[in-house]
This record gives structure tokens, C-alpha cells and sequence, in this order.
């Protein structure tokens, strides 16, 4: 995405969870004893990479438009960390994503720190959904996710009831991924939802791509991919999940945030400051008219259900 002007920052429910993973999750609860203190789930830091492919490919999430080539979805690419052009994805190569230890803190009953490829065991069977993407950038993909539903995250982290929004951070390492020696960004890269959109049966945790594991420069090991908002929201290579009680700031919230807001649904109504929302430049070929909450009006609107009533054209951006 391309901001304006750069400033000089100083500081650089559709899936049930298996009854099991509950279970496993309240008895290592019980293992770790000491409430308050990192747990270390799993066998990290020597850790395998992530199975379970191919996926299972769940009917209810098609879609009619054509697949996105997988070439194209793996080569035109956003990733600010390793710059800010599309092409980046021998750069992101450098990104060593095993071991990958990801921590859960916040309103939890207990920090958890686990690695990726033990955290999606505990997560269910992987499943792929063909969804839509659409980047604020007025480009679209329609491509084949594997992964989770984020709702058996949110079960399994066990949040306090005074939970309201979970903010995800990318990794640091500025030696690996040169963007973040840019230091009029506000790194890491940070996103947020609220718990009950996280909970929506579309939000998703993704660890696979086209049957196969996620390459770097699509967010290895573990994104999040929230098809009816913008992409920007759908964080890459996450390494924390804190559970909050305060609306976390965006990375491009903080950066422009009358451009890039915290809310994010696509709405072809609302015009970036910039260019026009109506419309959208798909990836292969042609462009097609942008829909409202990206087509999946019927499984997110509810969660807006008083801006949706009061004015569609001032929904949230
Ligand atoms: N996550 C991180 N950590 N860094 C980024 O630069 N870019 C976002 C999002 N997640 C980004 C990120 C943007 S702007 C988009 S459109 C999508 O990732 C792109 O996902 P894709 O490259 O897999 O198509």
C-alpha cells in the first residue's frame, strides 16, 4: 500500500472444537499449575513442520468466480517487511518459519507459548475454503486457503470474559526482513479484531495455500485471513495473539488512519481518500464490480447490525 507521506516514527462458529482439544487444553491448564506463568506447550524449539495436507476441501466455502493461477497469488504479493513492492517472494525465502513459537497472553487464563506446527494440532482437522480477497489496493484473488477456524483459537486460548479484541503481531527481525530497518514504520506489523468477529464462522487462520503449505511470502507458517474485510487486515506469519480489552491499533491505522482504519469491511461505497472502492482489478484478467463486505453480506452483517440499519454507505471503514 502506498502512504503519502512518511513520518519519522521514533519507535521503529460454524466448526465446534472437538471436545478433546478442550479437554487437552484444560488438563495442560491444570499440568502448568502456576497461573500467570509461560506455559511451553508442545515440543518446541525442535519442532516438525506443519502436516496434515492435502486438505479437506469444505463444500460450504466455494465460490463461482475462477481460481486465481497459484503463480500469481504467490508472486505478486504484500509483505512490508521485505518491501514494498509485489515482488518480493525470493527475499521472504530468508524467513526461517521453524521453529516458529507463538505466544497467547492478555486476558487468557494463562500465557501459552507453543509452536506452530503443535498449535494447529490442538486447532482440529485442516479444512480448505476458496475465498475472496480483496486488497484496499482495488486488486482481488480468488484463491484455496488450508487452515483453521479462528474461532477454535479463541476457545483454545480460554479468553477472560472481559475480553473484547485480540490484536496479532507479525515477527521483529529487521537482520532477516530489510523493510523493518525502515524506521518510519511502526513495526512489527499489527492487526486486531474484535473476539466476536474472530469468532464469525469466515475468520480463518490459514497455514496452507493450493494443498500445500504456506510459502513465506503468503505469511508462513500461520496468517489470518478475514475475506470480507480488506487485506490488509488478514496479518501474515503471526507470532502473537493477545487478548485485550482495549481496540488495538493498526500498523496502517497508526501510519494513515483517515486512509486505513481499524474496521476494514470492504464497502464500494465508501471511496479511499484516494481512488475509488466500486470496483476491482482481478489478478489474471479483467475487473469486475466490487461487493459490499466482499459478497459475504449474509455471514458478517449481523456483526454491524447498527451501522448495516442506519446508513449502508457509512458502514465502517
Ligand atoms: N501482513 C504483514 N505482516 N505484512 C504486510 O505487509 N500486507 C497485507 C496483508 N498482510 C501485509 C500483511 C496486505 S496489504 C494484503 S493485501 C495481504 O496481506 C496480501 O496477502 P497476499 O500477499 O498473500 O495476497
Amino acid at each position: 500500500m502506498y502512504i503519502k507521506k512518511k513520518k519519522s516514527w521514533e519507535i521503529s462458529e460454524n466448526e465446534i472444537t472437538p471436545e478433546t482439544i478442550f479437554l487437552n487444553r484444560r488438563r495442560l491448564l491444570q499440568t502448568a499449575g502456576l497461573s500467570g506463568v509461560a506455559m511451553l506447550v508442545g515440543k518446541s524449539p525442535f519442532s516438525a513442520p506443519i502436516d496434515g495436507f492435502p486438505p479437506v476441501r469444505n463444500q460450504k466455502y466455494t465460490i463461482e468466480r475462477a481460481l486465481t493461477s497459484e503463480k500469481d497469488a504467490t508472486t505478486y504479493t504484500n509483505f512490508y517487511e521485505f518491501g514494498s513492492s509485489k515482488n518480493i517472494w525470493r527475499k521472504a525465502k530468508k524467513l526461517n518459519t521453524d521453529p516458529w513459537v507463538i505466544t497467547i497472553d492478555g486476558l487468557v487464563e494463562q500465557t501459552i507459548q507453543i509452536d506452530a506446527s503443535d498449535l494447529v494440532k490442538k486447532l482440529g482437522g485442516m479444512e480448505e475454503r476458496l475465498y475472496r480477497h480483496r486488497c484496499v489496493e482495488a486488486w482481488s484473488m480468488t484463491v484455496p486457503w488450508a487452515g483453521f477456524p479462528f474461532s477454535n483459537l479463541v476457545k483454545f486460548a480460554g479468553p477472560k470474559p472481559e475480553a473484547k479484541y485480540i490484536r496479532m503481531e507479525t515477527f521483529f527481525e529487521p537482520n532477516v526482513a530489510p523493510g523493518q530497518k525502515q524506521t518510519w514504520y511502526p513495526w512489527p506489523y499489527v492487526e486486531g479484531l474484535t473476539i466476536n468477529e474472530a469468532r464469525n464462522e469466515l475468520a480463518f487462520l490459514a497455514v496452507g495455500l493450493y494443498g500445500k503449505a504456506l510459502q513465506n511470502q503468503n505469511g508462513a507458517p500461520i496468517r489470518l485471513v478475514v475475506p470480507w474485510k480488506y487485506g490488509f487486515k488478514s496479518i501474515k506469519s503471526i507470532k502473537r495473539f493477545t487478548f485485550t480489552n482495549e481496540q488495538p491499533r493498526s500498523f496502517w491505522e497508526i501510519l494513515s488512519p483517515k486512509e486505513y482504519g481499524f474496521w476494514a469491511n470492504v464497502n464500494p461505497w465508501v471511496p479511499h481518500p484516494r481512488w475509488p472502492q466500486d470496483r476491482e482489478r482481478v489478478l489474471g484478467g479483467g475487473t469486475v464490480p466490487t461487493q459490499l463486505f466482499n459478497g459475504y453480506e449474509e455471514e458478517v452483517a449481523y456483526l454491524y447490525k447498527s451501522e448495516y440499519t442506519d446508513n449502508k454507505r457509512r458502514l465502517f471503514y
